[in-house]
């Protein structure tokens, strides 16, 4: 492997987001190694970045960022000047049946990381990094009326945004008591390839191409904010090379929709992609027990980062579902391999027999 002056420490890399991340700064990159620290739990699969493995600024660690000798290794090893830290338990459903795992990684594991970045850091702060990013869920639920701004206090509803509040806090903290220079990103609800079929879209066309129920919470009143995980990954890199040290930036895609519409929108696409008769997805629709303390809707007002740093989303919602819900039928192996194992018994266990 060629020497390099300078690598970023990507967590979560074999993720959902971090996948898309860790592949454009691959690419966009080159002089500099970029490691992708990732556990491989259950929603971790290393056929989510087969395309880069074998670039020369690439490395793959396998490892939990809760394992301090592990973080510690890398940071002796390489020369880590920034951390930009996806890898967490990310699913709300999960996080009401099994808490503790999301204290572990979302919180402990991200002061582990501080932890290690300090020691090898040091008071050598200049040019150093550590981006945290985080998720909108952490300002707790809106009414009909309202947006998230970066002034809204935290109100976290669920164990999995009361971790990643904890997590922010953390970070804050180490930033005001240490020095340790952070940024962190707050963003709403992403879609794309690569995401694992627990969560609504990929569940939704997973259901559809198997001609199973979908699962709609409650009436599928519910609101969330959408946004292509193309855009998520574009606006990490531009926070992470020119966001202001210290300050949080919400990242949204101005787009909200209601789930049950979002559901019946997915059902036509899917049903013209495969050729199916128009509407015939849509009797798969099935109302079922609502998600306990279900967040009723959020939604971003990303007007800081569109003012500061001039990003904007790039992909309507028409254009990205339909990219989607054709990833998914173009990749039905991906699916297969992800859907087999650990994921029937979890499927049988939130949503019983089907
Ligand atoms: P994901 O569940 O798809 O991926 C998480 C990754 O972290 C997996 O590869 C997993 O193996 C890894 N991981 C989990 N525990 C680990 C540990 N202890 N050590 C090392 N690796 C570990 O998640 P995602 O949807 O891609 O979300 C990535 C990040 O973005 C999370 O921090 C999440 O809170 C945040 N976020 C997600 C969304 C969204 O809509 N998905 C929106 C806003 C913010
Ligand atoms: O807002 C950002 C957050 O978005 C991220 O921080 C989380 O990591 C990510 O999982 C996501 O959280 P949500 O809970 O909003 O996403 P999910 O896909 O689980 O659910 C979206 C909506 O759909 C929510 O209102 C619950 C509902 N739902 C979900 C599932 C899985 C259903 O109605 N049926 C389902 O089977």
């Amino acid at each position: 492997m060629p020497s390099f002056r300078e690598a970023i420490l990507i967590t979560g890399g074999a993720g959902f987001i971090g996948s898309h991340t860790v592949r454009r700064f691959v690419n966009n990159h080159p002089d500099k190694l970029i490691i992708n620290l990732d556990k491989l739990t259950y929603a971790g699969n290393l056929e989510n970045l087969r395309d880069i493995e074998g670039k020369e600024n690439y490395l793959f660690i396998k490892g939990d960022i809760a394992d301090t000798e592990v973080v510690e290794k890398i940071f002796r090893e390489h020369p880590v000047t920034g951390v930009i830290h996806l890898a967490a338990e990310s699913h709300v459903d999960r996080s009401i049946t099994d808490p503790m795992a999301f204290i572990r990684t979302n919180v402990i594991g991200t002061v582990t990381l501080m932890n290690a970045a300090r020691k090898a850091w040091g008071d050598n702060l200049s040019g150093k990094r550590f981006y945290q990013i985080s998720t909108d869920e952490v300002y707790g639920s809106l009414g009909p009326e309202g947006r998230f701004t970066e002034e809204t206090p935290y109100d976290p509803q669920s164990p999995y945004s009361a971790s990643k509040a904890s997590a922010d806090h953390f970070v804050r903290a180490y930033g005001n008591t240490y020095g340790l220079p952070f940024v962190i990103t707050n963003c709403s609800n992403n879609y794309g390839p690569y995401q694992f079929p627990e969560k609504l879209i990929p569940l939704t066309i997973n259901n559809i191409l198997h001609e199973r129920p979908i699962p709609v919470y409650g009436q599928g009143e519910n609101i969330r904010d959408w946004l292509y995980v193309e855009d998520h990954a574009q606006a990490i890199e531009l926070v992470y090379f020119n966001g202001r040290e210290g300050r949080t930036y919400n990242i949204g895609g101005d787009n909200e929709w209601k789930n049950i519409d979002l559901v019946k929108k997915l059902c036509d696409i899917t049903d013209r992609l495969l050729g199916r008769p128009e509407g015939s997805s849509r009797r798969l629709i099935t109302f079922v027990k609502d998600r306990a303390g279900h967040d009723l809707r959020y939604a971003i007002d990303a007007s800081r980062i569109r003012r500061e740093l001039g990003w904007q989303p790039r992909t309507s919602f028409d254009e990205g579902l339909t990219r989607t819900v054709r990833w998914y039928l173009d990749n039905t192996e991906w699916l297969e391999h992800v859907i087999s194992g650990e994921y029937e018994k979890y499927y049988e266990k939130q949503y019983g027999r089907r």
